[in-house]
């Protein structure tokens, strides 16, 4: 969701600000926008739309200069336009903010702006802090005082970067729960809400904390506490942590990723054997276990709590992130929260562990895009290491999720075990052709099943979320054994469904369940590693030990996904309304 792009430099930086918000445009957004100090003035390009919408305005009218900003907006208040992208303006146009988050107390602060005489031209909660800040500078704060003044007033969440046209070598960040970084490079600094903000320029990054004001110069870093105490930090290489994303020869990055897989969970099972034998201690010393997460890693999660259950004896239940204070009353000093999260930074994801830190619970962190705010509030952490996952729809995350989970709960396994799932799943990838002519059968399709048992049941609804999100099409994950309680009333003739069917404990039940559906005109189509006379379609998958079969299975379904939105001409790497990093509640 909003990204963030904040820059002081000794050149020209408007074509590294909008290539900038380039590199962020994977986080989701509607509209976006740049100011830089022209001349001593700040001047402001936005525009609804695309940045390729906003590159073109620029052309027509370019802003230039050395200190600047840019903001890619999510909309949370006020519409879709011009005047509600960022950057925001004060009255007196000496200052001009961008901002991710909300800011929750915004009607008041406004209120009493419009009352001292600040014109408001927007619907945001953002353009309140243009004002007030406004207000403060006329008092002759430095930036610094002006972060700490603004800190005491705004309610809600922020990552925030202010420009003052009185301050044309420095600019002002604010973080309070939402991500924010800084860029240290050869002579400029950058703020981002996230690496990729810079990463094609400098490796050399400050992973700024929570709750901190921070001056950025050229060649200098101020951090402050938001009680105004001076900060120590620390300038990380990124070089090693991440690369440089690239689509290589595949037409998407979701495709790279889905290729990625053989690798990807090659990686997480092999990695520090200390680090999982630390998690599976403290599963097993835990009075309670939840699992804490959304969307796909919510989908992964349920697969853990069936592997804890299954191999150690434990139970465990999976709570949506943004359902937690129904459960908050469990949450005590004996509770284990395993927090899981591609980007560490769902808002939903972290005010649980928030709320489970308050109440003494141990926070044990599964995050792939590290370092990032829930790696730092984990108590253990492991991070997945599948590499930048660009395409908005989770795909390599969910299976080195999984994979990390079998390997927590089963402590037997050995490297044989571990490449001959890599080798499956490499198997699996190996389907494409066949999964592409069916992919052209349910291209039409209003409506698409996805039916399992047991462990095949999460993989129901991550198959059924990714047809939702790369092709926009109405689909539903089903428990087989739930069928006949409602879901079989909406089988039509033509209606396909996905019977996910390996020869597992759960296969005769579910070819039942696949065979009531077909009496009533579906069309089924087998995810099973042999194929059976009621098929009307059947995607071959290998044949594996019980154990592996959701990472063997999760392939074909992403492929399904993506071929039936390739063919449907969808936005594949960044679906329209949804955003890879949910900030916001
Ligand atoms: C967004 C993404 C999903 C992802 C979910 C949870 O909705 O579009 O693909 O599964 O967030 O994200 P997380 O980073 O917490 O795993």
């Amino acid at each position: 969701m909003c990204g963030i792009i904040g820059r002081v430099d000794y050149r020209d930086i408007s074509p590294n600000l909008i290539e900038g918000l380039r590199r962020l445009e994977y986080r989701g957004y509607d509209s976006a926008g740049i100011a830089t100090l022209d001349g001593g003035k700040i001047r402001v390009v936005k525009r609804a739309g695309t940045v390729d919408r906003l590159a073109e305005a620029f052309r027509s009218s370019p802003v230039r200069g050395t200190l600047g900003i840019a903001h890619t907006r999510w909309a949370t208040h006020g519409g879709v336009n011009d005047i509600n992208a960022h950057p925001h303006v004060s009255c007196d146009g000496k200052v001009a903010v961008i901002h991710n988050g909300i800011i929750e107390n915004f009607a008041e602060l406004k209120s009493s702006l419009r009352r001292e005489g600040h014109d408001f031209v927007s619907e945001t909660d953002t353009e309140v802090v243009a004002h007030l800040s406004e207000d403060i500078l006329r008092e002759g704060d430095d930036l610094m005082q002006t972060g700490l003044k603004l800190a005491k007033m705004l309610k809600g969440q922020y990552a925030l970067v202010i420009m003052n046209s009185d301050n044309p070598e420095r600019l002002l960040g604010m973080r309070h729960n939402a991500p924010l970084m800084v860029g240290v490079g050869r002579n400029y600094s950058v703020y981002a809400s996230d690496v990729l903000g810079f990463i094609d320029e400098t490796k050399r990054a400050v992973f700024l904390e929570d709750d901190t004001v921070s001056v950025a110069e050229r060649n200098h870093l101020e951090v402050r506490s938001l009680g105004g105490l001076p900060r120590d930090y620390k300038v990380v290489d990124l070089a090693e942590e991440l690369g440089s994303p690239d689509k290589k020869n595949f037409e998407h990055f979701t495709l790279k990723e889905i290729h990625e897989q053989p690798g990807s969970i090659l990686r997480i099972m092999k990695q520090d054997p200390g680090k999982v034998t630390l998690f599976r201690k403290q599963l097993e010393e835990a009075k309670r276990i939840f699992f804490v997460a959304a969307g796909s890693s919510y989908h992964a999660s349920m697969l853990g709590k069936i592997y804890l259950s299954e191999h150690m004896g434990l139970y465990s239940d999976v709570i949506l992130a943004s359902e937690y204070r129904s459960y908050e009353r469990w949450f005590d000093e004996g509770t284990v929260l395993v927090a899981v999260s591609q980007s560490g930074e769902t808002m939903d994801v972290l005010e649980a562990v928030r709320a489970g830190k308050e109440k003494g619970c141990s926070i044990l962190g599964v995050v792939n895009h590290a370092p990032s705010s829930l790696e730092r509030m984990s108590d253990t952490v492991v991070n997945l290491r599948a590499g930048q996952e660009v395409g908005v729809a989770a795909t390599k995350s969910f299976t080195s999720q999984v994979a990390l989970f079998y390997s927590i709960a089963n402590k037997d396994i050995d490297d044989l075990e571990v490449e001959s799932i890599s080798r499956a799943v490499s198997d699996s990838l190996a389907q494409e052709e066949a999964v592409k002519s069916i992919a052209r059968e349910i291209a039409s399709s209003k409506d698409i099943y996805f039916l399992g048992r047991g462990k095949n049941f999460p993989l129901a609804l991550e198959g059924a979320l990714k047809m939702k999100e790369l092709a926009y099409l109405h689909a539903e994950g089903i428990a087989a054994g739930e069928l006949k309680h409602g879901p079989l009333a909406l089988i039509e003739k033509g209606t396909p469904l996905i019977l996910i069917n390996p020869d597992d404990e759960t296969h005769d039940d579910t070819i039942s369940n696949g065979m009531e559906v077909k009496a009533r005109g579906g069309v089924l189509i087998g995810v099973a590693p042999d194929t059976h006379g009621g098929y009307d379609y059947f995607i071959r998958i290998p044949k594996v030990l019980p154990d592996h079969y959701p990472l063997v299975v999760a392939v074909p379904l992403q492929l399904l996904a993506y071929h039936t939105a390739r063919l449907l001409r969808a936005n594949i790497d960044k679906p329209r309304n949804l955003a890879k990093s949910v900030t916001v509640k």
